[in-house]
């Protein structure tokens, strides 16, 4: 097949690939494909053990190895740490999969009842926190003159929402912040692109539409799947890990500063 065999642009073994927050739902699955193409793997979390629990399955499932992280990303120093532990492991960070945010806050999502409090933590958990590991893992990447960093964002900073579902269906509405922090997340995301990728490391960002994780009203997720193209929700453990691959692997070099829309055809009409 030679050097420019397709199936080999996808070969990730050796390759070091850190996803934040990665010890479930689409961290996880995008932990496994990354290690199922055989990278090794760093998973960082709040609380060690479930960034173990979770290494333990992908080590037993793909034989690669990993490395669990504390980090709270909120803090500056807990990420610098955390980017110093990773390149100790095996003196290489090659993916960066900023993951970690989501979240609501204890407060309605309603704006005009938010607390101010919850609007700062989701803009700096979702936000200020992926660009903290943007810069301390960037820089090691800029050292090594090569690297990927893929930051998921959402259909949520790129479209509003008809929040007629959410009343609909009893359902409580997602904060304004979180669009905020998410469109930041692409506009940063295609500014650090624009620094980064002359030096070697490529950025690009994810956005995926809803995904089910089973815990929604029935109804819910029947609106919510309607307004796709494909007429339903995305899937855990399927639908985000081909573009996480494709991204985290040279089949990607000629592509920086992409935002990967993964929505089911969500966005394509607002
Ligand atoms: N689930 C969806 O439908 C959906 C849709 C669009 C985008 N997203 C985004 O995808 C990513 C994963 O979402 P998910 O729903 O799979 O999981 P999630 O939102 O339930 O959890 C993400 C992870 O981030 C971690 N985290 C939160 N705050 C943190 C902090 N300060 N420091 C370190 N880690 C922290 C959590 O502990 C968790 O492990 C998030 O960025 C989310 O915003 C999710």
């Amino acid at each position: 097949m030679g050097e420019n065999s397709v199936i080999e642009m996808f070969n990730l073994k050796d390759k070091v690939s850190i996803v934040t927050g990665g010890s479930e739902w689409l961290g996880y699955d995008i932990a496994c494909s990354l290690a199922e193409y055989g990278s090794n793997i760093i998973i960082t979390s709040r609380t060690i053990d479930r960034a173990e629990n979770a290494l333990r399955k992908i080590k037993a499932d793909y034989g690669v190895e990993t490395l669990a992280l504390t980090m709270d990303q909120c803090n500056h120093d807990e990420v610098q740490t955390m980017v110093e532990k990773a390149k100790k492991w095996k003196g290489h960070i090659d993916i960066l999969v900023n993951n970690a945010g989501g979240g609501s806050g204890n407060s309605t999502g309603y704006l005009f009842k938010r607390s101010p409090d919850d609007i700062i933590q989701m803009i700096t958990t979702n936000l200020i926190g992926s660009l903290f590991c943007c810069q301390e893992v960037g820089r090691h990447m800029i050292e090594q003159g090569k690297g990927k960093i893929i930051n998921i964002a959402s259909a949520g900073g790129l479209v509003g929402r008809d929040r007629r579902i959410y009343k609909r269906n009893n359902k409580e509405q997602q904060p304004i912040d979180y669009a905020a922090a998410k469109a930041g997340v692409i506009g940063m995301t295609k500014d650090l692109a624009g620094l980064l990728t002359p030096m070697g490391v490529h950025v690009n960002a994810i956005s995926p539409g809803g995904f089910d994780k089973g815990d929604l009203p029935d109804g819910f997720v029947d609106d919510f799947g309607n307004m796709t193209m494909q007429g339903r929700m995305g899937r855990m453990g399927v639908d985000l890990k081909g573009a996480a691959l494709f991204l985290a692997s040279s089949a990607s070099d000629y592509v920086s500063g992409h935002n990967l829309v993964v929505d089911g055809g969500f966005s394509i009409f607002k």
